[in-house]
C-alpha cells in the first residue's frame, strides 16, 4: 500500500477502505509517512468529505494508537461529558459534583487552554496545591470514595488525534465535521466511561456556526458512539455569548462554587441542571428529563453536590477553605470598569472576543510555555437581552497589566453588539440528538 494512492483516491472523491485509513494513521503515528503527505490527505478529505464509515474506521484506528482506559474495576454507572469547547465554560467543575452526589461515577479528563478557550485544569490549579496528576491506583481510590476526580493525561491516550490535531492546526483542516468527529469521539471512547453527554456548542464562540453544521456533527458522533456501543446523545447549546459571567481562573472556579451553592448565573445554573438531568434520564435514575431537572435542582437545594466539590478539592489535595473563603485566591492587582456607550438591549456578546480580552488581562496562554495569570479574567455584568443604559458597567477587567488595561476595554466595547430591540432569536438549548435524531428544544 502507498500513501500516494490513498491521497489520490481521496483527491477522485473515492471511498477510502478500513485498510487504507489503518495503514496511513499508523504510519503517521510511528513518523512512517511524513507530515506533507497526511497535510495533503486532510485537504482532500476537508474537500470531499469523508463518510460514517470511514470516521468509525478512522476513530478506532486512532483508539488502537495509544492507550485505553478500562473502568470496569468502578463499581457503578460511569459517566463522561465532553464539550466542543466556549468561552466561560466552566461546566465541568459543577456538573461533576452534582452527578457525583446522584451516585453516578466519572473519571473526566481535562486539558489545559490555549488561545482564546481556557481548560478546566488551569482553572483547578487556581486553587492552592491541587493536584491534577493522578495515579491509576489513586484514580480508583478517590472514585470508590467521592464518585469523582479530574485530572490530566497520565496515559498515552490517542497520541494519534494530538499528531494530527497538530498538524491540522497549521494546515486549515480543523472545520471538518468527520475530523471533529473522529478527534472528539477517539478520545471519548478511549477514556472508558459507558455514558456520554456531549455539549456541542454553537454560535460565534464555537467551531459550528449555524445549527445545520451543529445538528450534523453531533449526529455524526452520536452514531460513532453508538457503534462502540456507548449510551451517549448531543445536545447542541448557545455560545453567541460566554458561559456565565465569569471568563478566566480564579473566577471561573469562584462561578462554579457559587452555582452549586444556589446563586449561579441563570444560563449557567440552568445548562449544568439540563446536562445533569440527560445523563440521570439516561442512565434511568430519573424517569424523564423534567424528573431529571427536579433531582439536579434539589442536589444544589440539598448542598450535596457542593460538599462533593468540598471534598472532591481535598481528595486532590487543594486548599478546600477557598470553597468559603474567595480572599485565598490570588487577587489581581487592577480592576477596571467598561462602561457602555450605547442605550439599548445586548443583542450579542462575541464569546471569542471576549476570550481574547481575557488573554490580554494574562488569563490565558498564546505558546503551550507562557504562564497563567489565575487572578486575571473578564467578568461580564450584562448578558445577551439585558437592557443597558450609556456610562452602565458593561464588564469589569481583572489584571496585574495595567498597560492593557485600554486595549483591553476596547476589545470588549467591540465584542458587544447592543441595538434599540431584544435578540428574540437567542436560545440557551437549542435541541438534543440522540441516535433517532434532532429533537428541537423550547427554552
Ligand atoms: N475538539 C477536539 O478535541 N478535536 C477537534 O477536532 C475539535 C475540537
Amino acid at each position: 500500500m502507498r500513501m500516494y494512492d490513498i491521497i489520490n483516491n481521496k483527491k477522485n472523491n473515492k471511498v477510502l477502505t478500513k485498510e487504507e485509513i489503518c495503514f496511513f494513521v499508523d504510519g503517521y503515528v510511528k513518523n512512517e509517512i511524513p507530515d506533507y503527505q497526511v497535510s495533503a490527505l486532510l485537504m482532500a478529505i476537508c474537500l470531499n468529505d469523508i463518510n460514517l464509515d470511514e470516521i468509525f474506521y478512522l476513530t478506532e484506528a486512532m483508539i488502537n494508537s495509544g492507550d485505553t482506559i478500562d473502568l470496569s474495576n468502578i463499581d457503578g454507572i460511569t459517566i463522561d461529558k465532553h464539550s466542543t469547547g466556549g468561552v466561560g465554560d466552566k461546566t465541568s467543575l459543577s456538573l461533576l459534583p452534582m452527578l457525583a452526589a446522584c451516585g453516578l461515577k466519572g473519571s473526566k479528563m481535562s486539558g489545559r487552554g490555549l488561545g482564546h478557550t481556557g481548560g478546566t485544569l488551569d482553572k483547578l490549579e487556581a486553587i492552592d496545591g491541587f493536584n491534577i496528576n493522578i495515579s491509576d491506583m489513586q484514580a480508583s481510590d478517590i472514585i470508590n470514595e467521592n464518585n469523582f476526580i479530574i485530572c490530566g493525561q497520565t496515559l498515552n491516550l490517542v497520541p494519534a488525534d494530538k499528531k494530527l490535531y497538530a498538524l491540522r492546526d497549521v494546515t486549515a483542516t480543523v472545520d471538518n465535521i468527520g475530523l471533529i468527529a473522529s478527534s472528539i469521539m477517539s478520545k471519548k471512547i478511549a477514556s472508558g466511561a459507558k455514558n456520554i453527554v456531549l455539549d456541542v456548542k454553537l454560535g460565534s464562540g464555537a467551531f459550528m456556526k449555524n445549527l445545520e453544521s451543529a445538528v450534523k456533527l453531533s449526529e455524526t458522533m452520536v452514531n460513532i458512539g453508538e457503534r462502540f456501543g456507548k449510551n451517549i446523545r448531543a445536545i447542541i447549546t448557545n455560545m453567541d455569548e460566554p458561559l456565565g459571567k465569569a471568563v478566566g481562573n480564579s473566577i471561573e472556579v469562584i462561578e462554579a462554587i457559587e452555582t452549586l451553592k444556589g446563586n449561579g448565573p441563570n444560563d449557567f445554573e440552568s445548562l449544568c441542571i439540563f446536562l445533569c438531568a440527560n445523563l440521570l434520564e439516561m442512565t434511568g435514575i430519573a424517569s424523564s428529563l423534567e424528573n431529571g431537572e427536579q433531582i439536579a435542582k434539589e442536589i444544589i437545594d440539598s448542598k450535596k453536590a457542593l460538599n462533593r466539590f468540598e471534598k472532591f478539592v481535598e481528595l486532590q489535595n487543594g486548599d478546600s477553605k477557598v470553597v468559603n473563603d474567595y480572599s485565598l485566591f490570588k487577587q489581581a492587582k487592577y480592576k477596571a470598569d467598561v462602561l457602555s456607550l450605547n442605550t439599548g438591549y445586548v443583542h450579542a456578546i462575541n464569546a471569542e472576543m471576549i476570550g481574547k480580552a481575557a488573554l490580554v488581562a494574562g488569563a490565558g496562554r498564546e505558546k503551550k510555555e507562557d504562564n497563567i495569570d489565575y487572578s486575571a479574567g473578564i467578568m461580564i455584568n450584562k448578558k445577551v437581552n439585558d437592557k443597558v443604559k450609556d456610562g452602565d458597567v458593561l464588564a469589569t477587567i481583572y489584571t496585574d497589566n495595567q498597560n492593557k488595561i485600554e486595549e483591553i476595554k476596547a476589545q470588549i466595547l467591540n465584542a458587544f453588539k447592543i441595538s434599540e430591540e431584544k435578540n428574540h432569536n437567542a436560545k440557551l438549548i437549542y435541541g438534543i440528538v440522540t441516535k433517532d435524531g434532532f429533537i428541537p428544544y423550547k427554552n
